[in-house]
């Protein structure tokens, strides 16, 4: 999962091609999807990249993706949070309800990235989703979270996954001028940090007949 791939803000055409032909399977974008001008028209162009699925209908891309592997298909979507978020959005739970329907035919496995600001809303969304998908994972935050469980019915989740970028960063800005910045209010210029450079990830484990969750695990590459 991908969302600010471009120096911070979305994501372009080559960022895109050069993630994919560097092995990355899929991959989904948040708010800042619109960032880059012109990409709504390369969107389509590029497979293997879907947009939130709570958009807009009217918005360019695919709502979901179907990656297959040795005979195994996982569906994937994303849904935008409502809470603290500033994108004309669908409901995400009845988006999510949409979604399954839809792709519960064609996919051994669904996954949904949950997208959003408040923990409350994320983990609303992994109850509301348990025992229907293999996996509600969120992000939006930066900040990989402890909470990294499989739900009663088989569901495993995470408020959020957290960053790959610089660590020694705010959210992966320049650490001076975003403290300069609560600290005085003027404005600054947000650089994207250049140090320590860590991927965060989860790694889920399912069931080999069914798409139940068995275990899900926080991992963090780097430093
Ligand atoms: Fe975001």
């Amino acid at each position: 999962m991908e969302k600010n791939a471009a120096a911070g803000n979305g994501i372009t055409g080559a960022i895109a091609r050069s993630l994919l032909n560097a092995g990355v399977d899929a991959i989904t974008l948040g708010d800042h999807v619109w960032d880059q001008r012109g990409w709504e028209s390369e969107i389509t162009q590029i497979e293997r990249v879907c947009r939130p699925a709570n958009l807009p209908r009217s918005n360019p891309g695919w709502d979901h993706l179907i990656i297959e592997a040795r005979g195994f298909r996982l569906g994937l979507f994303t849904v935008l949070g409502r809470t603290y978020m500033n994108l004309k959005a669908d409901c995400p739970f009845l988006t999510a309800d949409r979604m399954i329907d839809q792709l519960r035919a064609q996919c051994d496995a669904i996954l949904v990235e949950v997208h959003g600001e408040a923990t409350s809303e994320k983990q609303a969304l992994g109850w509301y989703l348990d025992g229907r998908v293999t996996a509600v994972l969120g992000t939006h935050t930066h900040v990989p979270t402890a909470d990294a469980r499989v739900l009663p019915k088989g569901t495993a989740f995470i408020c959020d996954v957290g960053m790959t970028g610089p660590y020694e960063s705010v959210l992966g800005r320049d650490v001076a001028a975003v403290v300069g910045r609560f600290v005085d209010g003027l404005p600054r210029k947000f650089e994207v940090a250049t140090e320590d450079n860590r991927l965060s990830a989860v790694l889920i484990e399912i069931g080999a007949s069914t798409a139940n969750a068995q275990k899900i695990e926080l991992l963090t590459v780097g430093r």
